[in-house]
């Protein structure tokens, strides 16, 4: 199955994504891991990349549709996969339809759609692991040990683009550059709306069943 996951900053793409990755075993590749990576690696992209996300604005087009055409190229897409922050604007879904091809071509964009309130409380409440990219929610999935991820032991952090007034700048760049997206998949009967708020696993109850895969592999 190819698939994308569209909605605003902490509609829970990254959390849905990475289970249903796991359910379908096919790779989930986030263009916003990649390139927080690449920050942290000091690499010649995520030099270019850092001063737009730390900002809260996008990362060029050019930029990040040569990141996912690298990722084609690589074979990483040929089995199906799961795209999650990726499409954020119309010429990058463009470039997906053309890097796909006609034939195989997106199964369906799934939407996960939340509201402010509850975004800016779950942006506040936010920890992530810099080394293996692993979210947490102090409130629904806070990890066993205080600033310690679960997987790999390593230190769990805040992100830099969840401060306060650039999560604001977030959501207004996601409602001008990115809603445009979801008229793009609606117009082509792709779109799959999913009410975003209730638990993670009521969620990825509605997404299973909205995609007709079964909840258990
Ligand atoms: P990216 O990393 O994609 O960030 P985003 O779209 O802003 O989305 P988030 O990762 O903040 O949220 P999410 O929807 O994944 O939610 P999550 O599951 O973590 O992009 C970052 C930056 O990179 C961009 O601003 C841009 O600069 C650049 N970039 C990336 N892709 C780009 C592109 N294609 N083009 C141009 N630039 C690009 O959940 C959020 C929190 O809520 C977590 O703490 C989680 O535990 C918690 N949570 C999840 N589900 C629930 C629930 N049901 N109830 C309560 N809490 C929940
Ligand atoms: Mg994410």
């Amino acid at each position: 199955m190819n698939l994308v996951f569209l909605g605003a900053p902490g509609s829970g793409k990254g959390t849905q994504a990475m289970r249903l990755a796991h359910r379908l075993s096919i790779p989930h590749l986030s263009t916003g891991d990649l390139l927080r990576a690449a920050v942290r690696d000091n690499t010649p992209l995520g030099r270019d990349a850092q001063k737009y996300m730390a900002a809260g604005e996008l990362v060029p087009d050019q930029v990040i549709i040569g990141l996912i055409g690298e990722k084609q190229a690589a074979g990483e897409l040929a089995r199906g996969f799961i795209l999650d922050g990726f499409p954020r604007t119309v010429p990058q879904a463009e470039a997906l339809d053309a890097l796909v091809g006609d034939g195989a071509g997106i199964d369906r964009a799934i939407l996960l759609q939340v509201d402010r309130d509850e975004i800016v409380r779950r942006l506040s409440n936010r920890l992530y692991c810099e080394a293996c990219q692993v979210i947490y929610g102090m409130a629904t999935n806070p990890p066993r040990r205080a600033g310690v991820c679960d997987r790999c032991g390593g230190r769990l952090r805040p992100r830099a683009d969840d401060a306060p007034d650039v999560i604001g700048h977030r959501l207004d760049v996601y409602r001008q550059q990115s809603q445009p997206v979801e008229e793009y998949y609606r117009t082509r009967s792709l779109l799959l709306m999913i009410a975003g708020v209730g638990t993670p696993d009521q969620i990825f109850s509605r997404v299973a069943a909205g995609l007709n895969v079964s909840v258990d592999a």
